[in-house]
């Protein structure tokens, strides 16, 4: 392997700890602790898996948690009538609502009754349009994430060509909006693009975000090029045993590593980075909230 590993894990506990550090200087200063709450509707285990990783990090980062569990068959308007109870608790600083939500309940009108100033997932149309806009948001924590590992590592983003490959609001749309706001230069990549391998030899910085196991071989990675890879993919691992299984990315790791200048793992690369930036985007909305400034190197 001759690329640099960017440790995401241990990146995302340097986040944990500066949060935990200025979560502290609020309570002290201003008498304030921020407040994230987490709403879960139904008994998705992998879902159950990511909200008590939340609460437990966000507690221990000095933060209060609230946990907001409601049967499966919760109807709509009872989802939003909570929701609105949180907008409108001044102990609440950031709302997430865990997705994916049960079919009968409109995703699209739950993110849209969230107080943008509490949307610290960043999905909300007026969070969208502000970070499109280059004006002051609440970011996607995933890319939030990857920006900051690549800042880290680059320095400046300056004029280098960024390839993402995927086109998910979630990820790739957000991710691509914040590399050129750090003035790359982006090109949006996905299923139906032409030659996708000729587009990610052109990348200075290679992002993959479609969950395709492995979809990405070292052939298509530029000498020299930063690869981060959001993928996280379940494939079966016989070499473990019969019915084992393994978590990879989007990327084929040990031939890209033969070519990247720095790449992140799977695991232990992006995953860690999401919930460390959910915790650093609470903070910022709360010091927002009570008109106190930004978060030293925690935002966009
Ligand atoms: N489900 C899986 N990841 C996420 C996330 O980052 N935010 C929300 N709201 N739901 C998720």
């Amino acid at each position: 392997m001759n690329a640099k590993l960017i440790d995401g894990k241990a990146f995302a506990a340097d986040v944990r700890a500066r949060v935990a550090e200025q979560v502290a200087r609020l309570k002290a200063d201003h008498g304030l602790t921020p407040g994230l709450a987490v709403v879960l509707v139904g008994e998705d285990p992998a879902s159950q898996v990511y909200v008590r990783n939340k609460g437990k990090q966000t507690v221990e980062a000095g933060m209060n948690s609230y946990e907001h569990k409601l049967d499966v068959s919760t109807p709509e308007a009872e989802l939003l009538a909570l929701v609105e109870k949180l907008n409108a608790d001044p102990a609440v600083h950031g709302i997430l609502v865990q997705l994916p939500l049960p079919d009968h309940i409109d995703e699209a009108k739950v993110l849209a009754t969230i107080d943008p100033a509490k949307d610290v997932d960043g999905f909300h149309i007026s969070n969208v349009g502000l970070l499109a806009t280059g004006q002051k948001a609440l970011v996607p924590c995933t890319p939030l994430g990857c920006l900051m590992m690549l800042r880290d590592h680059h320095g400046s983003l300056s004029g280098l060509n960024a390839v993402v490959v995927g086109r998910s609001n979630i990820v790739g749309k957000p991710m691509a909006q914040l590399l050129l706001r750090d003035s790359c230069t982006v090109t949006i990549a996905h299923s139906r693009t032409k030659d996708l391998a000729a587009v990610c030899r052109g990348a200075d910085i290679l992002v993959a975000a479609v969950g395709r196991p492995q979809m990405i071989p070292g052939d298509w990675v530029k000498p020299g090029a930063t690869v981060i890879d959001v993928g996280i993919n379940r494939i079966p691992a016989p070499e473990k045993g019969e019915g084992k299984t393994r978590l990879v990315g989007d990327v084929e790791f040990d031939s890209a590593a033969e070519v990247a200048g720095a790449i992140t793992p799977v695991p232990g690369g992006v995953g860690p980075m999401t919930i460390a930036c959910l915790l650093a985007n609470t903070l910022t909305a709360c010091a927002r909230a009570a008109g106190l400034p930004e978060p030293e190197g925690l935002t966009a």
